[in-house]
């Protein structure tokens, strides 16, 4: 070893409740992975999800995942990270092995990056969809919104929590109460039924627009209009599994062009599919809660 190197000692990680540890070590890690959540999307994860992080003996977070339970059969995995320090010595798979014994028989839903993608192809998750990760500053865009657009109160949550599960596939009301807290939520009704609803809330960099479910690609346009509303020129960020269409190009001339991709993957059960004339997911609630 010359003068100028040194190696330094390996150190042991333990597991321990992501409850348990300051938020501002939970941003830390992953502002080194360079996401963009801020201490209060920490906040709002731990408060819908469980997981843990590994800590070495100076109680140093290294690494985290979690998991958001929906009733007894189903949950979403996020907010998988391992510091860049430790990267490709195990810990990603020791932490997402310990999240599976968790999550027990659900069936199981996650939207890989490129660099967690094998990881979860070999613990048995199926890729199903691509998702556009869309943003930007918002410009302001023609046509605008139609009166057929009301504002929904607190009093409407059960309808839209299952407009979303038939959506979704599963219920969601736990998370559709808790996103209720800090989000503008728009709807729109047929015959007094509400056919489709889409959420806004501060998140990251700006706002994130999501979830958004309707019957058509046209309602969830004139939603995501009506959000967009008064924010021009603030940032501004929606997942989406529309590969193209009239949502896309919406976005597009709203401002918020493409920007990055990750892969839907399931276990246990198929994706359910977005098909026009039935509820089906036009935004995704955020990259963790799918
Ligand atoms: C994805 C991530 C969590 C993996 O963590 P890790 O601790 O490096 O994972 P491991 O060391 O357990 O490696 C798991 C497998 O993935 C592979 N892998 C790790 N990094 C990879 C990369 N950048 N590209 C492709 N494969 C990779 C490893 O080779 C390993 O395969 P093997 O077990 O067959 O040898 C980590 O790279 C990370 O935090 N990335 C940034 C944030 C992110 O993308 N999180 C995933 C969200 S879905």
């Amino acid at each position: 070893m010359s003068q100028n190197t040194m190696r330094l000692q390996s150190f042991d990680l333990a597991s321990q409740d992501i409850a348990s540890v300051d938020v501002e070590s939970l941003h830390g890690l992953s502002l080194g992975v360079e996401w963009p959540h801020r201490p209060a999307d920490w906040d709002f994860l731990r408060k819908v999800g469980r997981g843990f992080v590994a800590l070495d003996e100076i109680g140093r977070v290294f690494s985290s995942a979690m998991w958001f339970p929906y009733g007894a059969d189903c949950a979403t995995i996020g907010m998988v990270i391992t510091s860049p320090r430790v990267q490709t010595h195990g810990g990603g798979r020791w932490m997402m092995e310990g999240i599976l014994r968790q999550c027990g028989e659900r069936r199981l839903i996650l939207n890989a990056t490129r660099a967690a993608y094998s990881l979860y192809r070999s613990l048995g998750f199926e890729p199903q969809a691509t998702v556009h990760q869309c943003q930007g500053y918002v410009r302001p865009v023609v046509p605008g919104v139609t009166d057929a657009v009301e504002a929904i109160s607190a009093a409407d949550l059960g309808e839209v929590a299952a407009l979303d599960a038939a959506a979704f596939g599963a219920d969601r009301s736990h998370l559709m109460a808790r996103l209720a807290e800090t989000a503008e939520i728009r709807g729109l009704r047929r015959g007094g039924r509400l056919a489709a609803y889409a959420m806004r809330r501060p998140f990251g960099r700006g706002w994130v627009v999501g979830p958004v479910v309707a019957e058509s690609e046209e309602d969830a346009v004139q939603l995501v209009a009506a959000l967009l509303v008064g924010l021009d020129g603030q940032f501004v960020r929606l997942d989406t599994r529309q590969s193209g269409g009239v949502l896309r190009a919406f976005l597009h001339a709203a401002g918020l062009p493409l920007h990055d991709t990750v892969t839907t993957m399931t276990r246990g059960a198929p994706l359910p599919r977005v098909e026009a004339g039935s509820p089906g997911t036009y935004a995704l609630a955020a990259h963790a809660l799918s």
